[in-house]
């Protein structure tokens, strides 16, 4: 099976090109990457602990040790890549989020369907963006090659969650993926909702900064204009001042 970027993805080509056309942030992407998929393959090793079923458990064991293998090829090309590359601070990750999902992975307290339509739909969504890396990485061969061999691996995930999704939700399988969309969409949104109330909150105290400083600074400035110049005698005290500490 061959896996297409989105249509979504695909419109946004040339801005996934410039994402990934600096080195430095290359790096930090590829370097983050590793991260999600290692913090991913521990939550799946978790899922097969907690499963019954030895057909399941032996499926997401071999899955965990995928997403412990993507770690290391990612974190590998990244610290390589990182090397004498200038260090970039905007990793875009909203745009190239990488496979996303599995670091909001919570494998104990998902049931077995509800953990296999998450897994199907975060492991499509990983590969579709997977194939466009890959794609828009035509300049850097190295990495290209990398996220093709993960692909292959995302695609063989996105297939297993799907029949073993079948085999476990006989018959209620459209139900689990229709409840894991709604799961996505619901995260997609606190993400988003996230993001904009920064957004605010950066806003306002950028106003606030601009509007309520500046008076301050002009009352400071006309105080230090009163001020006498230089050193000069401090006035004499009163008596009572001598009792108190200061
Ligand atoms: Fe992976
Ligand atoms: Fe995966």
């Amino acid at each position: 099976m061959s896996v297409t970027p989105s249509l979504l993805d695909r419109s946004l080509r040339p801005l996934h090109r410039w994402v990934w056309a600096e080195r430095g942030r290359r790096a930090r992407k590829l370097l983050r990457f590793a991260e999600t998929e290692r913090s991913g393959g521990r939550e799946i090793a978790r899922a097969a602990e907690c499963t019954s079923d030895p057909i399941l458990r032996r499926l997401l064991l071999r899955h965990a040790q995928d997403e412990e293998r993507h770690a290391e090829l990612f974190g590998a090309r990244g610290r390589a890549l990182r090397k004498g590359a200038p260090s970039s601070q905007l990793e875009a990750n909203w745009l190239a989020p990488g496979e996303r999902g599995l670091d909001e992975l919570r494998a104990d307290r998902l049931s077995e369907r509800a953990l296999l339509a998450f897994l199907h739909l975060s492991e499509k969504a990983a590969a579709r963006r997977f194939a466009l890396y890959r794609q828009v990485l035509g300049a850097d061969p190295e990495t290209s090659a990398v996220f093709a061999e993960v692909l292959a691996d995302e695609e063989f995930h996105m297939t297993y969650t799907r029949t073993q999704l079948e085999r476990v939700a006989t018959g209620r399988r459209g139900r689990a993926l229709w409840r894991a969309r709604g799961a996505r969409i619901w995260k997609a949104y606190l993400r988003l909702a996230a993001a904009l109330a920064g957004l605010l909150g950066h806003l306002v105290l950028t106003i606030q900064y601009f509007v309520l400083v500046p008076p301050f600074a002009l009352l400071a400035r006309r105080a230090a204009r009163r001020e006498r110049a230089g050193w000069h005698s401090a006035e004499a005290r009163p008596a009572a001042d001598l009792e108190g500490q200061y």
